[in-house]
């Protein structure tokens, strides 16, 4: 649900990288939020764009969201840093999770970058759980990044952080990896270098969370072929074909069946519908692979179908 929040402040906590404060214009509760959330906001230029929420459950009457200005920011790290200053009413949508914190013996987090956001949130709930976790935190220089201290002061040793500066190069993640624990569930979020690394160095028994801020490349070799289907609005009964080179979003929009929408890229979640029945060709990177297999929704911006018809609860 959509709501207009107002900016109480805007803090500079690294180079680059901007919190702001989120309020309710009427000085009322926020929604309730889970380590791992984001907040879709929609920007002033038409974007929408998610933020993972990285303050304290707890405190109901703010919401804080950091953002690093992005050099090839495609206007969203941009207009955040130029346009939020306090007393802007900005339209959120959310707080939505799909990188949310699950059971487990122990938890081993791993940031890089402005990917720490989630994992901060994470590690305030585990620490005040008295869970058994530590924290791999990695930047190329820590000027830009953002609760090192704070992270440093609620760990303790348990948060190891690494500046590629400091130490000539990026992080040993295969020797970091290499001795983890049974029952270790890990949380990555960071640059994409960043997962294929943690990816790479896993053991076959560890699992894996990530949350990507831009969907991987894929190779023209390896991307899975694309069959044509025709995709059906159970309410309405719109039917439309879906050729190879569409996406349901567009064909649907075209169609005049408006369903919200952000990344575009099967990374955030916004487009997340109902399957009724057909065979979901899943190509997102939101839904795990139990849900995956479930098929009871799917990412309608990216995923297919491989059998001739979808019906989905629009
Ligand atoms: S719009 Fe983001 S997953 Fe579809």
């Amino acid at each position: 649900m959509a709501r207009t929040v107002r900016v109480r402040s805007t803090t500079w906590l690294a180079e680059g990288v901007v919190q702001v404060e989120f309020r309710d214009p009427a000085g009322g509760e926020l929604p309730r939020w889970e380590p791992g959330a984001h907040l879709s906001l929609r920007l002033g230029n038409g974007l929408v764009r998610q933020y993972s929420l990285c303050g304290d459950p707890a405190e109901r009457d703010r919401w804080t969201v950091a953002v690093l200005r992005e050099p090839n920011s495609r206007g969203g790290s941009a207009w955040v840093h130029e346009r939020l200053t306090a007393g802007t009413l900005v339209e959120v949508e959310g707080p939505q999770n799909n990188f949310a914190l699950e059971g487990a013996e122990r938890h081993l987090l791993i940031a890089g970058g402005i990917g720490v956001t989630p994992l901060r949130a994470m590690a305030g709930q585990l620490d005040g759980d008295d869970a058994d976790w530590r924290m791999v935190y990695c930047g190329r220089s820590r000027s830009g990044m953002a609760f090192v201290d704070e992270l440093a002061e609620l760990g303790g040793h348990r948060v190891r952080v690494h500046a590629d500066d400091e130490h000539g190069g990026p992080p040993d993640l295969t020797g970091e990896l290499a001795g983890l624990a049974p029952g270790t569930l890990v949380y990555c979020c960071g640059p994409e270098p960043l997962l294929n690394a943690v990816e790479a160095a896993l053991p076959d028994s560890a699992d894996l969370r990530v949350e990507r801020f831009r969907a991987p490349e894929r190779s023209a070799a390896a991307a899975p072929d694309a069959d044509s289907f025709d995709v059906v609005c159970a309410s309405s009964g719109v039917r439309v074909p879906v050729g190879a080179d569409r996406s349901v979003l567009e064909v649907l929009d075209e169609a005049g069946v408006a369903v919200p929408s952000s990344c575009q890229e099967g990374i955030c979640g916004t487009c997340e519908t109902k399957v009724l029945s057909g065979s979901p060709d899943h190509r997102d990177f939101v839904l795990s692979p139990a849900e995956q297999e479930s098929g009871n929704t799917m990412m309608i911006c990216v995923s297919r179908c491989r059998s001739a018809e979808l019906v989905l609860d629009l």
